[in-house]
């Protein structure tokens, strides 16, 4: 549905988007994932025609965004990083204003109204006045806005941005109703939010690409290790050899302890097998007791600051 080849964009001597390429499927919800100026913003304004690439292409639905701006833009919804909303106007005006200049036959207007007012929750302020709505409430008509003409795809800036917490996952769940039925690209550099969302994540940091793929993928393909921590009853060096010399462990250090209770093994594995089980068989076939062990994962979080962190560093 959208196909993004190769984009690079400079502003002077800064450069924005470095050589960027991906796609999206139709029906598709993609995190496009960011720390703070990674570009997210430029290569959503790149993708809805607002700005051309300095070099490469984008098309959208088969439409070239600079030949063919008019059919991309007919088939996009955009909710840009701030809404722009005309604060004086009632909800019900701005969205027939908007649903005029998107080129809605008048005789639809008051039903894509209905609807999209429905959609997004909108039907108790629909008489108000824009600038007198809360902050939750301005970004639902932003998105109704976006919504107005029916688009297949939707582009979402930050949509929570300045939200409460109730107004976040209230945003959350309208977004995964409406991404039920259209291509969604959701920006954002808070991981839960795509994480949450989203049916595949792209991550990028200065323009350039540094992963993409889902949730789970990202998470199991991160190379990194994983931290168990055991607490064992039983002759501390012996097994802390026991636990070392299993296959998939790479380090194993006692933490201090006390007395003679049972002592705390930090230990560093490989992911992937249950490394737990075996330290867990061998406390099993040494009669050692065992009174705690906990193997912590690689959160997606872990996924995000390595690769965003690495990337800053090495610049
Ligand atoms: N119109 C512009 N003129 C000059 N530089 C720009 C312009 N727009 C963006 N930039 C620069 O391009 C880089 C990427 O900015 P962009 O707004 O796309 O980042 P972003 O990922 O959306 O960041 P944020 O999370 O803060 O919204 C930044 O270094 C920014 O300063
Ligand atoms: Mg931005």
């Amino acid at each position: 549905m959208i196909e993004v080849k190769n984009v690079t964009k400079r502003f002077g001597a800064t450069v924005a988007l470095d050589g960027l390429s991906f796609e999206v499927k139709k029906g598709e919800v993609l995190g496009f994932l960011g720390p703070n100026g990674a570009g997210k913003t430029t290569m959503m304004r790149i993708i809805t025609c607002y700005m051309p690439a300095t070099d490469g292409a984008v098309s959208v639905a088969g439409h070239d965004t600079l030949t063919d701006s008019f059919q991309v833009r007919e088939r996009i919804g955009y909710l840009p990083e701030s809404a722009p909303l005309y604060l004086d106007m009632s909800v019900a005006d701005y969205l027939s204003f908007v649903a005029k200049v998107r080129g809605i036959e008048s005789g639809s207007i008051r039903d894509r109204i209905k609807k999209t007012s429905e959609m997004c929750g909108l039907r108790k302020v629909i008489g108000k006045d824009i600038g007198t709505l809360s902050k939750g409430f301005r970004q639902r008509v932003g998105l109704a806005q976006a919504l107005i003409h029916n688009p297949d795809i939707l582009i979402l800036d930050e949509p929570t941005t300045g939200l409460d917490p109730a107004q976040i996952i209230e945003m959350r769940e309208l977004i995964k109703r409406i991404g039920k039925e259209k291509t969604v690209i959701l920006c954002s550099h808070i991981l839960p939010e795509v994480a949450a969302t989203c049916d595949r994540i792209l991550i990028i940091v200065n323009g350039k690409r540094v992963a993409s793929g889902t949730p789970d993928e990202l998470t199991s393909s991160s190379g990194e290790s994983v931290n168990i921590t055991a607490r064992i009853h039983g002759p501390k060096e012996d097994v802390r050899e026991k636990i070392s010399a299993m296959d998939m462990v790479i380090g194993c250090r006692i933490k201090e302890t006390r007395g003679d209770g049972p002592a705390t093994f930090l230990i560093k594995a490989k992911p992937g097998d249950d490394v737990g089980q075996d330290i867990f068989k061998m406390a099993v076939d040494n009669n050692f007791s065992l009174s705690e062990l906990r193997v912590e994962r690689v959160s997606l979080e872990d996924v995000f600051l390595q690769l965003t962190t690495k990337e800053v560093v090495s610049e």
